[in-house]
């Protein structure tokens, strides 16, 4: 494959940034390039040096005025959801009951669930979200078509199959055994291949017995290179709930320690209502709570406090937490995270916000060698965004005076339509699609 050269203003992070304007944290450079050879990043500075690296034969994209950016990474969110974003007035138990459990059965169909599947991709592309961690139904087909959809775009995916063996509808539940054996399958047949990642996925601890927490406990001895997904802590009546489930646990995150799911590969949904002693447990054994902000508002389940994870050592990373989350966009998600920071009189700068979204969230993952920053040998997932987007952003920035300025700009009226431009592994694919969409159109309309 030819060397492919792009242009732009280029932005990446270096580490987590300690104030509204650490130049340290990040590399800018206003005429920059990278260089992208066989899927990675080859070169990345000043576009006249990086262009004499570049071989014969190469191509080159001229982004400017936009930033070029790392793909953005999502770290929770439900695939079988897509269709049930903005599902209308209630918190999280009766919401999963009336929507959610209703919504996941139609996954037991491999046609519905590849085209939906299909769709998710795309949707995560338009956003310039390039790596996602997501739940997939309890039914195995569904992993298989969101995986298989995943390597049809080369993307750098994680999901897993959720078990669940009560408190559900017939239809979704399996059983211990079940779960254990259709995860070990899957786990089988999809972790490390090509860019595929697999989680572990209890739902949570009331969707799930003892038994199959003991089942759960076995798979993460088993493979401890595959990640866990949970739920914790999201809503004051699924907590009551979940510890009166299991009376011998000290609280909720309790449940899952002693099942031994707690550790540096698992990453846990919400986190939002914990006593000081469960971030502490999630600090010692490196857990990741993840912050949902559009999810946490929608279905009014309370506010992260980022400030007391930080003080107390533990890690966190931000999600869109699709269909309780309202958009694909991390753009819009940090919106919210910064007004959900707010209200507890916690800042967010903008700085920030673009580290967790891009390396911030790779090294909850522990995948910064490979995705979320572009240093030379990183996996070529980059978003290329146009802060003038919107006549409103224009007029906006016609009086911005800095990168972090221009950065907040795109946070709080940003969106997909912000999103000029993704690649993937190196591969051009939002406007290759829009360009295919728009193709087969004609195709339909002409038969
Ligand atoms: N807790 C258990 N399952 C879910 C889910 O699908 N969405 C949210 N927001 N919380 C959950
Ligand atoms: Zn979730």
């Amino acid at each position: 494959m030819n060397d492919l050269l792009i242009r732009g203003r280029v932005l990446t992070f270096v580490r987590e940034p300690e104030g509204i304007d650490d130049g340290d944290s990040y590399c800018f450079y206003e005429d920059g390039a990278v260089l992208v050879r066989n899927g990675k990043v080859a070169g990345v500075g000043p576009y006249r040096d990086v262009a004499l690296q570049a071989g014969q034969g190469v191509s080159i994209t001229d982004h400017r005025p936009h930033l070029v950016l790392p793909g953005f990474i999502d770290t929770h969110l439900h695939f079988p959801q897509t269709q049930a974003i903005g599902s209308y007035g209630a918190q999280l138990m009766e919401w999963l009951n009336t929507y959610i459990f209703v919504e996941e059965q139609k996954f037991e169909a491999p046609d519905h669930a590849a085209f939906i599947a299909g769709r998710f991709m795309d949707e995560l592309i338009s956003n310039g979200t390039t790596s996602a961690v997501a739940y997939c139904s309890v039914h195995p087909e569904s992993v298989d078509a969101f995986f298989t959809a995943a390597e049809e775009r080369n993307m750098l995916m994680i999901g897993g199959k959720v078990m669940m063996d009560r408190n559900a509808p017939d239809a979704l539940r399996d059983t211990p055994e079940r779960g254990y054996d259709e995860t070990k399958r899957l786990i089988d047949r999809w972790h490390g291949r090509g860019r595929a990642r697999y989680a572990i996925s209890p739902r949570f601890a009331i969707t799930s017995t003892p038994e199959q927490m003991e089942m759960s406990r076995a798979l993460v001895a088993e493979h401890p290179d595959c990640y866990v997904q949970t739920h914790l802590s999201e809503n004051e009546d699924e907590i009551a709930y979940a510890t009166s489930l299991y009376p011998q646990a000290r609280d909720y995150t309790d449940i899952y320690a002693r099942y031994g799911l707690l550790g540096r590969k698992t990453l846990l949904g919400h986190c939002i209502h914990l006593s000081d002693r469960e971030i502490s447990v999630l600090a010692e054994t490196g857990a990741v709570g993840v912050f949902c902000p559009t999810s946490n508002l929608f279905l009014g389940s309370g506010l992260f406090d980022r400030d007391r994870f930080s003080r107390l050592g533990a890690r966190h990373s931000v999600a869109t937490d699709v269909g309780a989350g309202t958009s694909f966009s991390m753009l819009e998600t940090m919106d919210e995270a910064y007004k959900v920071l707010h209200l507890q009189c916690q800042r967010l700068s903008p700085l920030s916000s673009f580290y967790m979204m891009t390396l911030g969230n790779a090294r909850a993952l522990e995948l910064e060698q490979r995705i979320g920053s572009l240093h030379v040998g990183a996996d070529a997932d980059i978003v290329v965004l146009d802060s003038r987007a919107k006549s409103a952003m224009e007029l906006r920035m016609q009086v911005a005076r800095s990168l972090a300025e221009e950065l907040f700009i795109l946070q709080t009226m940003g969106d997909d339509r912000c999103v000029v431009e993704v690649y993937v592994a190196g591969r051009a694919m939002k406007r290759r699609r829009e360009t295919f969409g728009a193709h087969m159109a004609k195709e339909l309309e002409m038969s």
